[in-house]
C-alpha cells in the first residue's frame, strides 16, 4: 500500500527540517519542499529514509505565483491524495516602520501569507481526495492543513511590522479556511513563540529572552514536529484552532 503523503514547505532547516523528519518516522513520505537550501533539502530527505518514511525534494520559490503554481504541481503529479500539508516556509526580517517600502511590504506579504493560500488552495483536490483512514482517521475526512503562525500575530513586536501583519492574515486563514473546508479538510495553526533563535540574536539577547519565558528555555523544532504528527494522527476534531507552542510566553506580554 501506498505510504500517505505529507508536503512541508521550507523543509530543508529548523523548524521545517524537523516537522519532515517526525512525519517521516511516522511512516509519511514527505515532499521536501526548499527554494535555496538544496543541499540541506537532500540532507533533510536522506534522514528521513533512515528515520523510516520516504521523501523527494521539490524546489520552488513561494515568493511569486509561478513558484506555487510549480509546486502544487509537482506535488500533484507526485500522488493523488496529501494527507498533510505544512505550510512552514517564511521569511523574518526586521524594518523599522518610517523605512518600510512597498517592495519590503509585499515580499513579506507574499512568502508569508500569500504563498500558503495559493499552495493550499493548489493541492485542495489532493487534499479532498486523501483518505484520513489511511492514518487512522474517520471514514469522512480527508487531509488536514497546518500553518505555521507565530505568538506576534495578537502582539506586534516593533521593527516587524510587515512580518507581524502576514501572520496575524495567516491566523485569520486558518480560521477562514477551516469554516469553508470541513469536514473533508482541516485547517489548524502553529504559533511558535522562541523556538529556534534567528541567527543575528546574540547570546545576551537570547538569554534576556529565555527569561520572560515561563518554561525557562526556549523549544525546539522537535515541540512544533510532535504537535504536527499528533494532529494529523491523532486529533481528527481539532479544526480552526491556533496553538502556541511557546513555554507560556503568550501568557507574560
Ligand atoms: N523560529 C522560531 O522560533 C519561530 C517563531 C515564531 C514563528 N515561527 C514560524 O515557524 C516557521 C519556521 O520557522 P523557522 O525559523 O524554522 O524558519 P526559517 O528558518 O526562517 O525559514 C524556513 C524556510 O523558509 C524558506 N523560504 C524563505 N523564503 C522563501 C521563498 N521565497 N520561497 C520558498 N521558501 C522560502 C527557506 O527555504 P530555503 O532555505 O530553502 O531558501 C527557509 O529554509 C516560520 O513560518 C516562522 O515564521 C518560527
Amino acid at each position: 500500500m501506498r505510504r500517505p503523503q505529507a508536503v512541508v514547505t521550507g523543509a530543508g532547516v529548523r523548524i521545517g527540517r524537523a516537522i519532515a523528519l517526525e512525519l517521516a518516522a511516522s511512516g509519511f513520505e514527505v515532499a521536501v519542499h526548499y527554494r535555496g537550501s538544496s543541499v540541506s533539502a537532500e540532507e533533510t530527505a536522506h534522514a528521513c529514509v533512515e528515520a523510516g518514511g520516504a521523501a523527494w525534494t521539490v524546489q520552488a520559490d513561494l515568493g511569486t505565483p509561478e513558484g506555487c503554481e510549480a509546486l502544487t504541481a509537482a506535488v500533484s503529479a507526485h500522488a493523488p491524495g496529501v494527507h498533510v500539508l505544512v505550510n512552514n516556509a517564511s521569511i523574518f526580517e526586521p524594518v523599522p516602520f518610517e523605512s518600510l517600502d512597498l517592495a519590503a511590504w509585499e515580499r513579506m506579504q507574499a512568502i508569508n501569507l500569500r504563498a500558503p493560500f495559493l499552495v493550499s488552495r493548489g493541492l485542495l483536490p489532493q487534499l479532498r481526495t486523501a483518505e484520513a483512514c489511511d492514518i487512522g482517521g474517520p471514514a469522512d475526512q480527508g487531509g488536514l492543513v497546518v500553518h505555521l503562525c507565530d505568538i506576534g500575530a495578537d502582539r506586534p513586536v516593533s521593527g516587524y511590522a510587515h512580518y507581524s501583519v502576514s501572520k496575524a492574515g495567516l491566523v485569520m486563514l486558518v480560521r477562514a479556511m477551516a469554516v469553508e473546508l470541513a469536514p473533508r479538510v482541516r485547517t489548524v495553526g502553529i504559533s511558535p513563540g522562541q523556538v529556534m533563535w534567528p541567527e543575528w540574536y546574540d547570546e545576551k539577547l537570547r538569554t534576556k529572552l529565555e527569561k520572560r519565558i515561563p518554561m525557562g528555555r526556549a523549544g525546539g523544532g522537535e515541540d512544533c514536529a510532535r504537535l504536527v504528527r499528533f494532529l494529523a494522527k491523532e486529533a481528527f476534531y481539532l479544526n480552526g484552532v491556533v496553538i502556541p507552542v511557546d513555554g507560556g510566553l503568550s501568557l507574560r506580554y
